[in-house]
């Protein structure tokens, strides 16, 4: 099977180049800048063409949250006309795109888990732009799978956990936001999730295959409770152990407005492509074993 991605050092980018280094059953490609660029079609278009995959993967996107706010224009650019570009290059030469989308697609109201069927309504640039991608890829490739997931962390790129270990090493206490509840992802955990549904969609494509489907972490909390899994786990290895203070979203403004509530049900996850994920805890010691050592 030959996978093409695009893009090549984002969080989920990178676990699947880390994916392709030990998996000899698939070949795969990355789209890197500025030879592959989501604001420039035409390279998009020839990388696909070239490479002739089987499936395309699109991880790439404007992912600025709040930034996204004053540069609304480049955000859509990307992350719905970028979006349409690689679906509709994918749909040229007869074949599946696996597309990433995001939680901050809802507004946070709905108490427990978001299934695929609960109405949207994103409160930010970010979260609008993402939407509209959905629609951009849905309208151009009818062998579209959709995975929208959620808090990406990894032990390379921008994510939460990085950011936590840093603070607590130059810090005594952080202030954590504690009334956002998510659903913590590991993005080699996204990307073995992604070589699963990329083998199921090109050994056969089935109708149902086609939609949005979500896939998070099994396990929701609030960014103050998965910073505690972090400063303890950190701590648990010698690190500094420091004093976590709980706060709310009102204490922290950003420029963004974040759902209070984005939880993401898997079930159709598993029910369709039969994948599942690790428990936060086996994910996050692999990721603070890469970041600390063992
Ligand atoms: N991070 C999160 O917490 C989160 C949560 C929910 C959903 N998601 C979604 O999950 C997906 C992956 O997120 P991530 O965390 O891996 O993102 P990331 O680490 O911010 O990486 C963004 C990727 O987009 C690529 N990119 C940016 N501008 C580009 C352009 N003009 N042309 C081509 N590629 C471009 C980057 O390319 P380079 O490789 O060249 O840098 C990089 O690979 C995204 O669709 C995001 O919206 C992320």
């Amino acid at each position: 099977m030959r996978i093409y991605v695009i893009g090549a050092e984002g969080q989920v980018a990178r676990s699947l180049r880390e994916a392709a280094a030990a998996d000899k059953e698939i070949e795969f490609g990355f789209g890197r800048r500025p030879d592959v660029d989501l604001l420039n079609a035409v390279s998009i278009e020839r990388a696909i063409a070239a490479f002739r995959p089987d499936v395309v993967v699109n991880p790439a996107a404007y992912t600025a949250v709040d930034k996204a706010e004053s540069e609304p224009d480049l955000a859509f650019a990307l992350n719905r006309d970028g979006a349409g570009v690689v679906a509709a290059a994918a749909a040229d030469q007869g074949i599946p795109v696996i597309h990433l989308s995001t939680d901050y697609v809802f507004d946070g109201m709905k108490t427990g888990a978001y299934v695929e069927s609960d109405p949207v309504n994103p409160q930010s640039v970010y979260g609008r732009s993402k939407l509209a991608g959905e629609l951009a890829v849905a309208a151009a490739n009818p062998r579209h799978v959709i995975l929208r997931t959620s808090w990406v962390y990894a032990p390379f790129g921008g994510n939460f956990v990085r950011t936590i270990l840093r603070l607590a090493s130059e810090r005594d206490r952080l202030r954590v936001v504690n009334d956002q509840v998510g659903c913590p992802t590991y993005a080699p955990d996204i990307a073995d999730a992604i070589r699963g549904i990329a083998g199921r969609v090109a050994g056969g494509w089935q109708p149902h295959y086609a939609g949005v489907t979500h896939l998070a972490g099994p396990d929701p909390m609030t960014w103050y409770a998965f910073a505690k899994q972090i400063t303890d786990l950190a701590a648990s290895r010698g690190g500094r152990s420091i004093l976590l203070d709980p706060i709310s979203t009102s204490d922290y403004p950003t420029a963004a407005v974040r759902p209070a509530n984005s939880q993401l049900s898997s079930a159709k996850l598993a029910a369709v492509f039969d994948v599942g994920l690790p428990p936060l805890k086996q994910s996050l010691t692999d990721c603070l074993d890469r970041l600390l050592g063992i």
